[in-house]
């Protein structure tokens, strides 16, 4: 789909619209609120924690997998091979190597479903394959693999860069606490601000045309910078600033034209939740290294933390009394 043109990509893009829409997304608020809760109820108090490993990887990748009817006892072997995959450093043997073990591990599995249809939409692409023909094999695991891949890589980078930039904007951080009817808006700030996937896939010119003073021929490559475009002064004032009240509406963040992203209602109830959920949660959150150490991943397309070590100091229960020596510290500033 990401990677075909009209009328192939409508075709292929009709099959899973229906289950990424905004009122079809919503009726997954229990179960995603329920899985963030479990993954809280995890997480240690007052030690250091990888918020990345512990929150941000495996709420988006529970999700994905129970949407689409995959075990989730695999999904370490998921983030081995999605990296790679996503990567811009894995060198070609190993590259393939990964590639080849999810396809892999799709066919076994569509197989699978194929003998025993369980209710998700694995299943249901499946019966879209056999009975009216509209996907082929390949396209059925191409789907499979673009599904599973865009379907966490991007949202786990949402909530890891999301949280780091509240923690070294505190001011930011203090305004979303004080007024959770902001988490919309936050939301989308944080995409623009986050960039979490940085460019777009590649994209070849099909017709000449001049864009900014720049010639494109046909056929071209063009490797479109989203995140430039999300910090591009002549539409967003003070682009380098974090500003949770500000409209950022027409960010890049989920691309733009016929491939904009088709799981942007999915991503954003996601991270909606899992901000909401956390800051409830924890009254103060501090970074437990310096800002200055935290690494990211070699990739061009993905923006994406390494690992996103905190410490956690928990709210006191409501009505509970101050411990004895007084308010909690607040860590985030
Ligand atoms: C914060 C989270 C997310 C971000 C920032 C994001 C970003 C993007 C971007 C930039 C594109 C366009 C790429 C291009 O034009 O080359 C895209 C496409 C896509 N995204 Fe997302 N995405 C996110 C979450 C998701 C989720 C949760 C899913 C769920 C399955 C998903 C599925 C897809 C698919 C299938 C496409 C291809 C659409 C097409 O070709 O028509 N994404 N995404």
């Amino acid at each position: 789909m990401l990677n075909s043109d009209p009328p192939d990509h409508g075709r292929l893009r009709r099959l899973v619209n229906r289950a990424f829409t905004a009122r079809h997304v919503e009726r997954l608020r229990p179960r995603i609120s329920a899985i963030t809760a479990g993954l809280l109820d995890d997480l240690p108090a007052r030690s250091e924690v990888d918020l990345l490993a512990s929150f941000a990887f495996p709420l988006p990748i529970t999700v994905i997998c129970e949407l689409l009817g995959i075990p989730t006892s695999e999904r370490d072997d998921f983030r081995e091979w999605s990296t790679t995959v996503v990567s811009n450093t894995a060198i070609p043997d190993v590259m393939y190597a990964h590639a080849t073990a999810m396809v892999g591990y799709f066919r076994a599995l569509l197989a699978a479903k194929r003998h025993e249809p369980t209710d998700d939409l694995l299943s249901a692409l499946i019966t879209a394959r056999d009975s009216d023909d509209s996907l082929s094999e390949d396209e059925l695991v191409s789907m499979a693999f673009l599904l599973l891949v865009a379907g966490h890589e991007t949202t786990v980078n949402l909530i890891a860069s999301g949280v780091l930039a509240l923690l070294l904007n505190p001011r930011e951080l203090d305004r979303l606490r004080a007024d959770p009817s902001l988490i919309g808006g936050a939301v989308e700030e944080l995409l623009r601000y986050t960039a979490p996937v940085s460019h777009a896939t590649f994209r070849c010119a099909a017709e000449p045309v001049e864009i900014g003073g720049v010639w494109i021929g046909r056929g071209d490559a063009v490797f479109v910078a989203l995140s430039g475009a999300n910090r591009d002064p002549a539409r967003f004032g003070d682009p380098e600033g974090l500003n949770l009240g500000r409209d950022s509406s027409g960010h890049l963040a989920f691309g733009h034209g016929i491939h904009y992203c088709v799981g942007a209602p999915l991503a954003r109830l996601e991270a909606e939740i899992a901000f909401a959920a956390l800051l409830d949660r924890f009254a103060g959150i501090r970074l437990a290294v310096p800002a200055e150490s935290l690494r990211w991943r070699p990739s061009t397309l993905i923006h994406s933390l390494e690992a996103l070590p905190v410490r956690l100091e928990p709210a006191s229960p409501a009505g509970a009394a101050e411990p004895a020596g007084g308010i909690p510290v607040r860590w985030d500033a």
